[in-house]
Order: structure tokens, then C-alpha cells, then sequence
């Protein structure tokens, strides 16, 4: 590492929220080294792109991206500054050295696991460029996440991600994530109890918990016994200064009892739930190896909805899946028309190497996909528009995040995950307001304070 402790890291994260976290935790790592975090890429010594390998487009992209750094790179050295370019994240993990040989000037790959490593492995890269260290030791996931070492942990904003739970035993026939991020893992309760302790006093009020499967969560308690997500949530709500808790992603199957009364019982948990469906046809959902039905999704979201009336909720879908007819996805409009959704991702069925799908007889065509993808999201489009709407003449409690576009205005986000702006009339980062919806804007809606007196129109 550099003597003078000016060193740049940039890192540009692709995909999940998850890749999100690891890109802090990279920064975190590096900067005890003397390394500091830079938005502009053309001002870094170390280039990072934090990968996403869910898709083949979000998997692809990295070799475009590649070399738009290679010319950044070229630019640099023009001065005589030397430029570091590292693959990180999933596409790193599934591809290690191959990327080497795609791509020409990579100097490191590194996987998920191995971030911890990052200034040892960037030093040796300098030494001889082209270091690969996918290493997987399934034991040894967390332990060296903020918590369980001496790293400190460093928010930035009033909302911030905590990883729970890593990986994924589930098996999807189209999914990725069980061979890029592994097996099933969850963090002891302490770890994360001590984390979300020091984001708090850091200034943080919501936080999201993350994994995979986040509610397969099964970390140790200080009792011994294995807790659930939902009782580590009523632990985390006793956290002075926290005062929202989220979590994604959740798989249908894990949703139990604890966790749903914790939607009813807990305040602080948010009234929003991702709860990914990929399908409403029970041939496809079975093909997929969802292991539930869709009635069983239906009885679910009627639970949910009985603990928590107006809980929001959102979903993934994926058209195409091989074999999938028309009357499969007219199942799939008929379950979203019956749940009503008040956010989604949709996507067309993208085959990945290695998974059972992608050798499935009966791949579907492409442009049955995109006439199918374009309805679905007509459908999707319309149900998020019409809960927005429904939101106006409501008041809801507005978490306030950062200045919005015109001077004075405050944006936050509403407890089902709306963005909310708003004239601050002195309110700061992390008030907790409660803000009148009054219409809809483009990407936002707009209100008005509800806890003073508006303010009188002068002539
Ligand atoms: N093709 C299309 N979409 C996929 N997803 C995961 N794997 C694939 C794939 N092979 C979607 C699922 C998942 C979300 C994160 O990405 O909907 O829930
Ligand atoms: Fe992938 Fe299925 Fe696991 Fe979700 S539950 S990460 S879709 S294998």
C-alpha cells in the first residue's frame, strides 16, 4: 500500500442491496489502510466493480463497463497515475479466473467472501496483477463482518443495510444465488444486536436486515437456541434510536407464525413486505422448485393482511420460464390482480450456466417473453400507481433522508417505502414527520407537513 495514505477506492455496485452492504464493508475495510472513498471514478487508484451475476444483461455488463475503466485507466496513466481495476461480487465468484481471460486488465477477482483480504490482495496484485481469490469457506461466513471484528462500522444516512443471513439452500431451477453466495448462513444474534447498536448511535433510525433468504434466519440467541427472524426483530426494536425495521428478501416458505406477529405486534417493523412469487401457475411454480403452491401464496398474503390490514406488498416475477404457456401466465395476471401489488420487478427468464432451467426442454420464445413481460408490467404499473393514489388526503410518517430538488424541500420515505416530498420548514435528517400526502409526482409524492400550521399563501 501507498506510503502516503492518499490512496482512492471507487467502487460501482451492480444488482442487490446485499452488493450494496459489501461495497460499505469494502470501504471500511480499506480505509484503516489509508484508503479513501471517491465518487468519481477518474480520481481512484482502485477501480472496484462490485458485480451481479442474477441475469446474463446484469452479468454481461461488467465486460462494457471493463473497458470504460481501461480508458479511464489509460487516461490516468497519461499523468503517471497508476489505476488498480478489481472484479468483485457474484460475477467474480462464479467466473474467477475466466474474467482474466475475457477481459484483459483486470489486476484482481475477488468473491464475496473474501473482502476482509482486500488490502493484502490488492498489495499483491500490484506486485503481480492478475490474483484471483474466490476461496469459499462456508464456516467461516461472518466472521469477519463489522460485528464480529475490530472493523467499525460507519453509517452514512439515517437508513442503512445490516446483513443477517447469507446464501441460499432453496435451489431454485433458474437461480444462481445457492452457487454464487452458497449455503445457508445466518449471524448470532449478538454480532448483529452490536452492530445495529452502533448504527443507531451513529444517527441511523431505520434499518433494512438482509440476506438471500432473510427469513430463514436461524442465528444463535444468547440463550443458545436458534432464534427466528421474527424474534430477532423484537429484539432489535428495543434498540434506543431505532425506530423502523425492514427486511429483505423472503422466501414464501419461510414466513412463520413469529414473523408474521411481528408484523402485528411490532410498531417499529414497517408495513411492507417483499415476498417474491415468480409465478401464479402451479405447473411453473413446481417446475421451479418453489415448493409452494399458489393457493398457499394466497393463504399467505390473507394471514399477513389479517396481522397487519395495510401492510404493502411487493414482488418479483419472472415470464418465460421454460415451458410456460399462455394459460400459465394468464394464471399469473389472475394471482396479481387478486393480491394487488404496491411495488414489483419483473423480468424475462434468463437461462444460467450451471442451473437445472437453463437444459429445460421448452425455452420460450423471445418475443412471447417480451409480449408477455410488457403486460405483466402494464398490470404491475397500474396497481402501483393506484396505491400511490390511494395514499393521497392520508397522512403518513415521513423518515426524512436528504433535501429534495427545490431549495427547502425535504424528501423521505413514507412507511410503505414511498419516497415523500416536502417543504422542510426546519426539519433535518432523521425527524420522523407526519406528512399530509397532496398528489403524485413524477418520482415521488408530494405533502405537506401535518404537524404544523401551513403556511399562508402571501399575495
Ligand atoms: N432469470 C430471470 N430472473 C431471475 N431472477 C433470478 N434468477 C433469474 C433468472 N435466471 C429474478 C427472480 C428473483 C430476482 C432477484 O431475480 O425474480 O427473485
Ligand atoms: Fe434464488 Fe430461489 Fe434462493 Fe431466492 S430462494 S435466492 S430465487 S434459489
Amino acid at each position: 500500500m501507498a506510503q502516503d495514505g492518499t490512496r482512492k477506492v471507487y467502487v460501482k455496485s451492480y444488482g442487490c442491496q446485499m452488493n450494496v452492504y459489501d461495497a460499505q464493508r469494502m470501504a471500511d475495510v480499506l480505509a484503516p489502510e489509508g484508503y479513501a472513498e471517491t465518487a468519481d471514478m477518474a480520481d481512484a487508484d482502485v477501480v472496484v466493480l462490485n458485480t451481479c451475476h442474477i441475469r446474463e444483461k446484469a452479468a454481461e455488463k461488467v465486460y462494457s463497463e471493463l473497458g470504460r475503466v481501461r480508458e479511464v485507466r489509460r487516461d490516468r496513466a497519461l499523468d503517471g497515475r497508476e489505476t488498480q481495476i478489481v472484479v468483485a461480487g457474484c460475477v467474480a465468484q462464479a467466473e474467477g479466473g475466466e474474467i482474466l481471460r475475457r477481459a484483459k486488465g483486470v489486476d484482481l477477482v475477488v468473491g464475496p467472501q473474501s473482502y476482509h483480504r482486500l488490502p493484502g490482495l490488492l498489495e499483491q496484485a500490484r506486485r503481480s496483477p492478475g490474483v484471483v481469490d474466490t476461496e469459499f469457506p462456508a464456516a467461516a461466513k461472518f466472521d469477519h463482518l463489522p460485528g464480529a471484528s475490530r472493523e467499525k462500522t460507519r453509517a452514512r444516512g439515517v437508513s442503512a443495510f445490516l446483513t443477517v443471513q447469507e446464501g441460499c439452500d432453496k435451489f431454485c431451477t433458474f437461480c444462481v444465488v445457492p452457487y454464487t453466495r452458497g449455503a445457508e448462513a445466518s449471524r448470532p444474534v449478538y454480532a448483529i444486536l452490536r452492530e445495529a447498536e452502533r448504527l443507531a448511535a451513529a444517527g441511523v433510525r431505520e434499518v433494512t436486515l438482509l440476506g438471500q433468504n432473510v427469513n430463514a434466519y436461524h442465528g444463535q440467541g444468547p440463550d443458545g437456541a436458534a432464534w427466528t427472524l421474527g424474534a430477532l426483530m423484537r429484539r432489535l426494536a428495543e434498540v434506543p434510536g431505532l425506530e423502523r425495521l425492514r427486511y429483505t428478501t423472503s422466501h414464501p416458505r419461510d414466513m412463520d407464525a413469529e414473523l408474521i406477529a411481528a408484523h402485528r405486534d411490532l410498531p417499529a417493523v414497517m408495513p411492507y413486505l417483499h415476498l417474491p412469487v415468480q409465478s401464479g401457475s402451479d405447473a411453473v411454480l413446481a417446475a421451479m422448485n418453489r415448493r409452494h403452491t399458489r393457493d398457499d401464496y394466497l393463504r399467505l398474503v390473507d394471514q399477513v393482511r389479517a396481522a397487519r390490514p395495510d401492510i404493502a406488498l411487493s414482488s418479483d416475477f419472472i415470464v418465460g420460464f421454460p415451458g410456460e404457456t399462455d394459460a400459465d401466465f394468464r394464471d399469473t395476471m389472475d394471482l396479481i390482480e387478486r393480491v394487488g401489488f404496491a411495488a414489483a420487478y419483473s423480468f424475462k427468464y434468463s437461462p444460467r450456466p450451471g442451473t437445472p432451467a437453463a437444459d429445460m426442454a421448452a425455452q420460450v420464445a423471445e418475443p412471447a417473453m417480451t409480449e408477455r413481460l410488457h403486460a405483466l408490467q402494464a398490470l404491475l404499473d397500474h396497481q402501483l400507481r393506484a396505491f400511490n393514489a390511494a395514499t393521497i388526503g392520508r397522512t403518513v410518517d415521513v423518515l426524512v433522508e436528504r433535501p429534495g430538488r427545490h431549495p427547502g424541500q425535504l424528501v423521505g420515505k413514507s412507511p410503505y417505502l414511498q419516497a415523500v416530498a416536502f417543504e422542510g420548514r426546519g426539519a433535518a435528517a432523521g425527524d420522523i414527520i407526519p406528512v399530509t400526502v397532496v398528489g403524485t409526482g413524477s418520482y415521488s409524492l408530494l405533502g405537506e407537513r401535518a404537524d404544523i400550521e401551513p403556511e399562508r399563501a402571501t399575495a
